[in-house]
């Protein structure tokens, strides 16, 4: 049964595939800058992910480990309210992912339309390792290893946040007695060891890239990063396709990135307003909201890059192996009330992080 004086549980992970870009910033950091105030929030750097397609190349996904906990310091994510934690040293995930692949049909996984949008993105063809489609079962146990109430995610991971509901349901009617018309909220009441999570999409769904098309992503090569210096940053704004040919041609107004931008990320919304009507009433040009978006970039990412330059390596491991062994002590637990419900309870064991 849930401990009702418990702080409601909140859990999410970011694969290290290098820095962090603004569409991580809206879509997710925020929404955890947020959270960390109010939930008992679990922040992890999914590492074991990063291999399904850098198995050649581990010592680049250790670096991009530390550098993406730099990032979410950098932000303002902060080790005393939130557990920052290193998938790879969770063993109960892995053991978890065993007993989940099992409830999870291969036709169901094929199905998911993240799974098929990567592949294709990726061009992965038909050459995906057996690993690669293992990723998705390791997210569910990643996930529900927390039995947290909320997952705050991209858009993008909605279908596997949805996959993990339907897990959950089933491990709980299978092992745990609970019946199939129980309401998702009422899992954990009825018997179940695993609640049914929700998804929670940040207030920039989906952030438009640098090319007005893509979403922003680094495979797409479209991305404004985190640690961009300044001029780099207004290099980017002013190559911001607006969707207009030539200056002769009327502004456009629906599916500007550049203005796209100024709604995400100027906090002055009377500001942006009046720069639209100004762009729209042809008084102002591509290059004058290019412009003043690289001074708002810079102006919110500055302060970021500073505070990153004085994190060091030394700093984050301790954070992670402070993290990790909270971590391990949930994700132990739920283990073994997994087990137990199962009746695959043989030998209770302890586990230490050195
Ligand atoms: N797949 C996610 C991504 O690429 C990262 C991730 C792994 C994750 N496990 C998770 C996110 C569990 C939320 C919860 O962004």
């Amino acid at each position: 049964m849930p401990d009702p004086q418990a702080k409601t549980r909140v859990l999410t992970g970011d694969t290290p595939t290098g820095s962090l870009h603004l569409g991580h910033f809206v879509g997710s950091i925020e929404n955890r800058l947020e959270m960390q105030e109010k939930y008992d929030c679990y922040f992890f750097v999914a590492n074991l992910h990063a291999l399904t397609t850098r198995a050649d190349d581990v010592p680049g996904v250790r670096a991009d480990t530390l550098s993406i906990v730099k990032d979410w310091l950098a932000c303002g994510i902060d080790p005393a309210k939130a557990t920052l934690f290193l998938q790879s040293e969770v063993p109960a995930i892995a053991e978890l992912t065993w007993y989940f692949g099992m409830l999870l049909g291969y036709g169901r996984l094929m199905k998911n339309p993240t799974v098929k949008d990567e592949i294709r993105i990726k061009n992965l063809g038909d050459n995906y390792s057996f690993g690669f489609l293992m990723y998705p079962v390791g997210q569910i146990a990643d996930i529900l290893a927390f039995r947290p109430a909320f997952v705050p995610v991209g858009e993008d991971q909605v279908p596997h946040i949805e996959m993990t509901r339907e897990i959950a349901r089933r491990f709980d009617q299978v092992y745990c007695d609970v019946a199939g018309e129980t309401a998702d909220a009422d899992y954990e009441a009825a018997g179940g060891v695993f609640p049914v999570p929700e998804a929670r999409v940040g207030r920039v769904a989906r952030l438009t890239g640098t090319d007005g098309k893509n979403k922003m992503s680094k495979s797409l090569n479209n991305a404004i990063y985190l640690s961009d210096p300044p001029k780099q940053i207004r290099k980017k704004c002013n190559r911001i396709f607006t969707g207009r040919g030539t200056m002769d041609d009327p502004p456009v107004l629906e599916g500007n990135t550049v203005l796209e931008y100024h709604d995400a990320f100027n906090p002055d919304a009377a500001r942006v307003q009046e720069l639209r009507a100004a762009y729209a009433a042809g008084e102002i040009g591509d290059g004058a909201v290019k412009k003043e978006l690289g001074d708002l970039l810079v102006a919110l990412l500055e302060p970021i890059q500073e505070r990153r330059e004085k994190i060091s390596d030394d700093e984050v491991i301790d954070i992670l192996r402070d993290g990790t062994r909270k971590a391990n002590e949930v994700a132990e637990q739920t283990l073994w009330a997994a087990k137990e419900a199962a009746k695959f309870d043989f030998f209770p064991r302890s586990l230490a992080i050195r």
